[in-house]
């Protein structure tokens, strides 16, 4: 079996994410390098971890979590069925089974708004860890130049998504700084995105919670 430290280490990978950042960066979008990459195969491991998943799919939830983006590398649009098409060859070619590869590219196939669809447990788990990936250092834009998606990002101090097992609820909680954002901005960006956490929550048997500003939004 081949490992998130492996997937990690891998060169063709690495330089898909690089290559998908750099592309993104090109196009004015929001950072999708490796924090998010990162951040996004901690937390949807975690999450699995966390409602006891065995430890083998909670590891292909790190790996589709890490790679989910390369598909940015081809096209911003459909990158999700392009890196999922990438990630299997690549996956396949490490020594990956037949059955993991196809999980991590079904996840990663179905983790963006507009297409996506939660099928399975790590589609869930990919789709709520990336979706929660809101914070100011992924802004690269400056001001006075800062669009709707950057400002929200921009006006995220603070992010985090925690689950409680024994009420049955996962809650993401940002904390907005309002001089740049209002919450309504924050809603007109994210409705599709949270509609889709709240989808994937309910397939993992959890209620989705959206707090902004110690707030319940959601
Ligand atoms: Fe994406
Ligand atoms: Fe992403």
């Amino acid at each position: 079996m081949i490992t998130y430290e492996d997937v990690k280490n891998n060169a063709d990978i690495r330089a898909l994410i690089e290559a998908s950042g750099q592309a993104l960066g090109v196009m004015g979008i929001t950072d999708h390098g490796f924090a998010h990459a990162e951040l996004s195969a901690v937390n949807a491991g975690r999450l699995l971890e966390t409602l006891d998943y065995d430890p083998h799919t909670c590891e292909l939830a790190k790996i589709a979590g890490f790679m989910h983006d390369i598909g940015n590398a081809v096209n911003r649009t459909f990158h999700a069925m392009s890196g999922g098409l990438l990630a299997f060859d690549i996956l396949r070619s490490m020594g990956a089974t037949t059955k993991d590869a196809i999980s991590i590219m079904t996840a990663i196939g179905n983790h963006d708004e507009g297409t996506a669809a939660t099928v399975t447990p790590l589609c869930a788990a990919l789709i709520l860890a990336d979706k929660s990936d809101v914070r100011r250092s992924r802004v690269r834009a400056h001001e006075p130049y800062l669009d709707i998606h950057d400002r929200v990002n921009y006006a995220a101090v603070d992010s985090s998504l925690s689950v409680n097992k024994e009420k049955g609820i996962i809650s993401l909680q940002l904390k907005i700084d309002t001089t740049i954002c209002a919450v309504m901005d924050y809603f007109e960006i994210f409705l599709t995105r949270m509609t889709l956490c709240r989808d994937a929550a309910e397939f993992l048997g959890l209620k989705f919670e959206l707090v902004i500003n110690e707030t319940r939004m959601l």
